[in-house]
């Protein structure tokens, strides 16, 4: 189990963790100089995003200086979590960026990058190989280069037998990075829940909806975790120790692992259980070409393949990154789930109270004696 040693740390830095984390595997003098300079700086890639806001938040909490990777940097501000510390933005387009020298300005002062970048659908240059797999594979041997770590997102089921252009572009952005050499590590999350996310919110809507309509063949199953869990343990994976190996790959989900349908049934806030109807296997991918073509929703021909197939952390390490069991998934209140109004708006992913206080963002919070930072960002989960 990884673990955060407070001693290890210099003199001028320490992280205070009330999990009672000990980074015993701090890898070194390197590491131990690169934080007493002061707070660790982080380039979120997809900073604005549903994953990439949790992260962005929960890195704050932390103590890092967050710098936010971004198309459209205004746009992105409005998007973060509020009310959020202050933090930089970089103008980044991934598939302007396929060379590693080209990344060179882009990781000017940073100590750390999580790329939480995904596209659903193509446009123009934004292409599934640009974006999930040469700039990557690019930003991961800059990374080398320059001793920087890595933590890409990723997703789970991409070694399944499917044909899905977004699914094969993403395990190749995969492969690369593994071969780059330097410090990375890859993050597959099962289906997330949570306020914001564009797939999050129609899974929330279609759970609500009396009539359950899904493919035949969706009968693979899903574990699916909490966004802020999910911002938490990549905040962790940046601060924490350098690993190897194989160690370094983390499939991350919930505790239950359920179909689409059951998990869709669980999330139902209706008292009558709502009616499931198999929509023939022909019928559910001509849907999903269909979405694809006219940009509709986030049912896609990526998603018509997942959901044929198991895709359930093996073995879920979420609870050894978090040092706790994840939030449950939907979570129940008093037995019945409570999906407001204002769910479809920005996220305000508060401390769950479902947590106990080791879980506050204190318990992440990064310190320097010269510049003592504030851990009280309070969006952070
Ligand atoms: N959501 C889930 O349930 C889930 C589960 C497992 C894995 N994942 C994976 O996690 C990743 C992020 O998912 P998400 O739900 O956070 O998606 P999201 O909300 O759509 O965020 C993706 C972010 O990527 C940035 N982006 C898109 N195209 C870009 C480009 N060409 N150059 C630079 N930035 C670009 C966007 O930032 P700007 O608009 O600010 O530029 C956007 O905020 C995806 O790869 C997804 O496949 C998601």
């Amino acid at each position: 189990m990884l673990k955060l040693d407070l001693s290890y740390i210099s003199v001028k830095t320490e992280i205070t963790d009330g999990t009672g984390w000990r980074m015993d595997r701090l890898g070194g003098v390197a590491e131990k100089e690169r934080h007493a300079a002061g707070p660790m700086r982080v380039l979120v890639l997809g900073g604005s995003g549903f994953i990439g806001r949790h992260a962005s938040a929960a890195l704050q909490a932390a103590g890092c200086d967050v710098v936010v990777g971004t198309r459209d940097p205004a746009k992105a501000r409005r998007k973060l979590l509020s009310p959020s510390p202050q933090c930089a933005f970089r103008r980044v387009r991934l598939e302007r960026h396929l060379d590693p020298r080209s990344w060179e300005a882009v990781l000017e002062g940073v100590d750390a990058v999580v790329n939480c970048v995904g596209i659903l659908r193509q446009r123009g240059r934004e292409t599934y190989d640009r974006v999930h797999h040469l700039a990557p594979a690019a930003l991961a041997a800059a990374c080398a280069e320059g001793g920087i770590r890595l933590v890409h997102v990723s997703a789970l089921g991409l070694r399944a037998p499917v044909r899905s252009r977004f699914l094969h572009s993403k395990r190749d952005g995969e492969d690369a990075i593994r071969a780059c050499g330097g410090d990375w590590c890859i993050v597959r999350p099962s289906l997330l829940d949570g306020r914001g996310g564009f797939g999050a919110r129609w899974i929330r809507r279609v759970a609500g909806w009396p009539v359950h309509a899904l493919p035949a063949n969706a009968t693979g199953r899903i574990a699916a975790l909490d966004v802020c869990d999910l911002g938490e343990a990549l905040a962790r994976l940046v601060v924490g120790p350098r690993m190897d190996g194989p160690s370094r790959e983390f499939e991350l989900g919930g505790l239950q692992e359920r179909s689409i349908g059951e998990q869709l049934r669980a999330m139902s806030p209706r008292t009558r259980p709502p009616l499931g109807v198999k929509v023939p296997v022909w019928l559910a991918r001509l849907a999903s070409h269909v979405c694809d073509l006219l940009h509709v929703t986030p049912y896609s021909f990526g998603h018509y393949e997942l959901l044929r197939f198991d895709n359930c952390p093996r073995p879920n390490r979420l609870p050894e990154v978090l040092g706790r069991l994840p939030r449950p998934v939907p979570a129940a209140e008093g037995g019945i789930i409570r999906f407001t109004s204002s769910q479809s708006k920005e996220p305000a992913c508060r401390l769950s109270r479902h947590c106990p206080p080791t879980m506050t963002p204190k318990s992440l919070s990064w310190r320097s004696s010269s510049t003592k930072r504030s851990a009280s960002a309070p969006t952070a989960c």
